[in-house]
């Protein structure tokens, strides 16, 4: 059996050890395709696998037309979005991610995001604090739940909406639940996304949404960048001079908003949320042990595609 470890932002050194270690235990050989720069690299090195482990590489129909002997394709971390799902499928490769494995890395960077907002971007001037503002968590999940559990310990008044999360959750878990993405934006001074980007929630941050957002308040994107209406956050963000936008998914506008709003805008260069070691061998050695789960006992529980 032959997996393919094919991730364009490397994982740490001591993740890829740990996933070798998974592989070759069963008798498996690895092979490793880092860093690479052309999909043509991917698509050759796709060749003669039977399994492949990925992040937020895509894997479409030419990839898996290219991918002759595969069996299983597994996001060593949460969202899916750059898996072509149908042509899985079709192909019949079994597609999987690892949810939870990354969550805590994403949430430590949204609050450490958070942090730069409020202090101006570390500039010298006089900031404000976390403590006793509103935190509006967008979607109660893996990621969600952790930044509810850190902000609680920066003395943060959180509230969450989740459509698909019961109440008592949150509740349980000393947060208050809202009951519309609408009334989140307009109670929170900080909103912190953790939205998947599907068909329905991509460019669904709009202005009708970030409007009634209250005086110098502060939006956190460590989801993805396509969940955000652009041509209408960079009208918002002219209208509004007080508000700030914090990202770890650099936006296609990313230059002009540079340019345009000086220190109330921050991109990081590459998505980092989920780069920490840590964050790199739970999820990558997740992912490896999904594989030889799969191939040696059906098993496919986390199995995205069905
Ligand atoms: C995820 O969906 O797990 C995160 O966005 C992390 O993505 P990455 O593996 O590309 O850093």
């Amino acid at each position: 059996m032959k997996v393919l470890v094919a991730t364009e932002k490397p994982f740490a050194k001591v993740a890829v050890e740990g996933i070798r270690e998974v592989i070759e235990q069963a008798g498996y050989e690895l092979t490793l395709l880092e860093k690479y720069i052309s999909k043509e690299q991917l698509l050759e090195a796709v060749a003669d696998v039977d399994a492949l482990i990925i992040r937020s590489d895509n894997v479409d129909d030419e990839v898996l037309n290219a991918a002759k002997k595969l069996k299983i394709v597994v996001r060593a971390g949460a969202g899916y979005d750059n898996i072509d799902l149908a042509a899985a499928t079709a192909h019949n490769v079994v597609a999987m991610n690892t949810p939870g494995q990354n969550s805590n890395a994403v949430a430590e960077l949204a609050l450490g995001l958070m942090v730069m907002a409020v202090r101006n971007m570390y500039n010298g001037t006089s900031g404000t604090e976390l403590k006793g503002k509103k935190l509006g968590i967008h979607a109660y999940g893996n990621v969600g739940r952790n930044v509810a559990r850190i902000a609680k310990g920066f003395g943060m008044d959180i509230y969450a909406y989740d459509a698909y999360c019961p109440d008592e959750v949150m509740v349980n878990e000393g947060v208050t639940p809202l009951h519309s993405a609408e009334e989140l934006y307009a109670n929170c001074d900080v909103v912190s996304l953790h939205i998947p980007a599907t068909p329905q929630t991509k460019g669904s941050i709009n202005h009708q949404l970030l409007k009634n957002m209250p005086k110098g308040a502060v939006l956190v994107n460590t989801a993805r960048k396509e969940v955000i209406n652009e041509e209408e956050l960079i009208q918002f963000m002219q209208e509004r001079t007080d508000f700030c936008y914090v990202t770890d998914v650099m936006p296609a506008a990313d230059q002009k908003m540079r340019e345009l709003f000086v220190e109330r805008y921050f991109a990081t260069p590459k998505k980092m949320g989920a780069q920490t070691a840590e964050a790199n061998i739970n999820a990558g050695i997740a992912a490896a042990k999904q594989i030889v789960d799969f191939f040696e006992n059906g098993v496919t529980k986390f199995q995205v595609n069905k």
